[in-house]
């Protein structure tokens, strides 16, 4: 389609772009069905997509990316301020001027043989105040097919924009030009990868991969790097928090946003199932993934969801773990790096209790059980619309957003961390969330299972230096006259036989209870070293038979020298951050010392 924007800034750009990548042609994307209807079958025709069976999948394809090209590239994600001190030492940076000097170079003639696809995009619903647009400039109809689920994508974004709306320019291209007569390949990408964002500028150049994290610009990308300073700067949040509804029996509801590392189940508890022993209670969904947080004029705050589509990791998901994903994604979806049946459907490691008697795997080689190898790549991924999710909360669309009453962070912590406990005051919240740390996933490549600090889980996102965004959130909650409050929770914790202490899954709603009466006021709870706890009374345990107190306190307890040990590393930590860490970060930290400090070696619920 040709362009229909009056937007004169962005006419020139998209043609400025088109002049150093030099596509064969350019697509103005309308974001329509039949529009989606030819793209998928360009890539189905080009290989990149195979349609799964209609009957079990309706509308569905799968993609098996290079193995190359799996997960996020944290090494080569650039945050190119002008000052390396305002990336912070947790980010890698290059000057803007040598970076895009560089990415001209590889972005020159990048596009030659295909078709450059104007992507106009509204992170969060259209003509929200919470939200904003995006334009990316891709070369791949499979990150505009994806957009198109994660983003409220095409026309509509465009004539939002108006004539000079402000919008962030993203610019993506998989680095694979193609010369005339050569025949693609069905994931182009380059061994080369840059994914580099300039927060002055309020842009996104990403080269060399195809994989979401990398090439969904609107995600990872603009949601959260270039956000995340929009948000510094206009006193709002950019978070990595899933956000969701607590419904009581009695029809009271509130609103809380939980920040995860990738791949702990933010997904899971989004949907959460209640167990039948919470009769009544409902969990509904806002979001999965990322939460933008603005002040109200009644002195809270209120958050969207700017996404639209949950981009989740498939293995682990189950009827067991998320019924309602599986639902979400009977239908209408894009599975990527999973395995694929005879029958033509997806499959993915623990998605059944026992696994096909063959398959082909991820890689597209046969697959049996006990061949040694994963059926689906651990980091294997869907793409699903939020509309088809059973639990999505009707408010999940209001241009308003909904109200936050609490944060909660979280964590994969194998030992020490308790389930759950609640911060003193707001300060000592943020605190909680600046010490989080978690045993490392698949979803960026790199060593598995090592314990890396993750504050707020934005290590990997965070646009500028962490000393600045911790003092940020210090300062928005001193602005609120009753700020939410903050709990840190860990469902992982195990026992000295190496097994979970806690079931975990839909049993989590027992703790989103306790957070609820919190919340309302209608508990009291317990002082420990660490925060306010619940007693072993304050949670529901029907239906958890073989659940006891003596356990309960097991999970509970507070190692004095392990928790000494911890906060030594908060404070190797917070040195290793810069100069900018705000001082009421280490007073916290004398605080935490202090209460162990006058704790016994190891403090039990009494
Ligand atoms: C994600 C991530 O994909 O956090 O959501 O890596
Ligand atoms: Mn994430």
């Amino acid at each position: 389609m040709a362009s229909t924007t009056k937007h004169r800034r962005l006419s020139a750009w998209v043609e400025e772009m088109a002049a150093l990548c030099q596509p064969d042609r350019i697509h103005w994307c309308d974001g329509s069905a039949e529009e989606n209807k030819w793209l998928c079958s360009q890539l189905v025709e080009n290989g990149t997509f195979r349609l799964l069976n209609e009957r079990r999948r309706p509308d569905s394809y799968l993609a098996w990316s290079d193995p190359g090209d799996v997960a996020r590239v944290e090494d080569r994600t650039f945050i190119c301020s002008k000052s390396q001190e305002d990336a912070g030492p947790s980010n890698n940076w290059v000057d803007p001027r040598e970076m895009k000097q560089t990415l001209r170079q590889c972005f020159a003639g990048s596009m030659k043989g295909r078709t450059m696809y104007v992507i106009p995009f509204s992170m969060g619903p259209i003509r929200s105040p919470i939200s904003h647009i995006g334009i990316e400039l891709t070369d791949s109809a499979y990150v505009v097919v994806n957009m198109r689920i994660m983003t409220r994508m095409g026309q509509a974004a465009l004539d939002a924009l108006g004539e000079d709306g402000e919008y962030v320019p993203c610019l993506h291209s998989v680095g694979y030009p193609l010369e005339p007569g050569q025949k693609d390949v069905p994931w182009p990408c380059n061994p080369v990868k840059y994914i580099a964002h300039f927060p002055e500028e309020r842009a996104i150049w990403s080269y060399g991969s195809g994989y979401g994290g990398n090439a969904l610009l609107g995600k990872k990308c603009f949601a959260l790097r270039i956000a995340s300073c929009m948000a510094r700067d206009a006193g709002w949040l950019a978070e990595h928090m899933l956000i969701l509804g607590i419904e009581s029996p009695e029809g009271e509801k509130v609103y809380v946003a939980a920040a995860f590392p990738s791949a702990c189940g933010k997904t899971n508890l989004a949907m959460l199932v209640p167990p039948p022993a919470c009769e009544g209670w409902k969990i509904t969904t806002v979001g999965d993934d990322i939460a933008w947080i603005k002040p109200g004029a009644d002195g809270r705050l209120y958050a969207i969801n700017p996404e639209s589509g949950y981009f989740g990791v498939a293995p682990g998901t189950s009827d067991r773990s998320n019924s309602n994903a599986i639902k979400t994604l009977r239908a209408n979806s894009i599975f990527t790096n999973v395995a694929l049946t005879p029958e033509g459907d997806v499959w993915w490691e623990m998605m059944e209790d026992t696994a096909p008697e063959r398959l082909t795997d991820w890689t597209g080689r046969p697959w049996t059980p006990g061949c040694g190898r994963q059926a689906a790549h651990p980091n294997a991924r869907f793409t699903a619309p939020a509309s088809q999710c059973p639990s999505l909360d009707p408010a999940w669309e209001d241009p308003a957003g909904v109200p936050i009453s609490a944060f909660i962070f979280g964590g994969r912590r194998s030992v020490m961390v308790p389930l759950v406990f609640e911060a003193y005051d707001w300060d000592h919240g943020v605190y909680l969330g600046a010490t989080m740390g978690s045993e490392t996933t698949a979803a960026a490549a790199g060593a598995v299972g090592a314990t890396r600090r993750d504050p707020f889980a934005m290590l990997p996102f965070c646009g500028y230096d962490f000393g600045s965004y911790f003092d940020h959130w210090f300062q928005v909650g001193s602005k609120l006259p009753a700020p939410p409050r903050i709990f840190r929770v860990n469902w992982f914790r195990k026992d000295a036989n190496g097994r979970f202490l806690w079931p975990g899954f839909g049993e989590n709603m027992r703790i989103l209870q306790w957070i609820f009466h919190r919340v309302a006021g209608n508990l009291d709870a317990l002082q420990s070293p660490l925060g306010w706890m619940p007693g072993y009374a304050d949670l529901e345990w029907a239906g958890l038979g073989g659940f006891t107190e003596a356990r309960f306190r097991e999970l509970m307890a507070v190692d004095r020298e392990a928790w000494l040990n911890e906060t030594a590393y908060h404070e190797e930590f917070f040195t290793s951050l810069d100069s900018r860490l705000p001082v009421e970060m280490e007073r916290q930290r004398q605080f935490l010392l202090e209460r162990l400090s006058a704790s016994p070696a190891v403090w039990k619920l009494p």
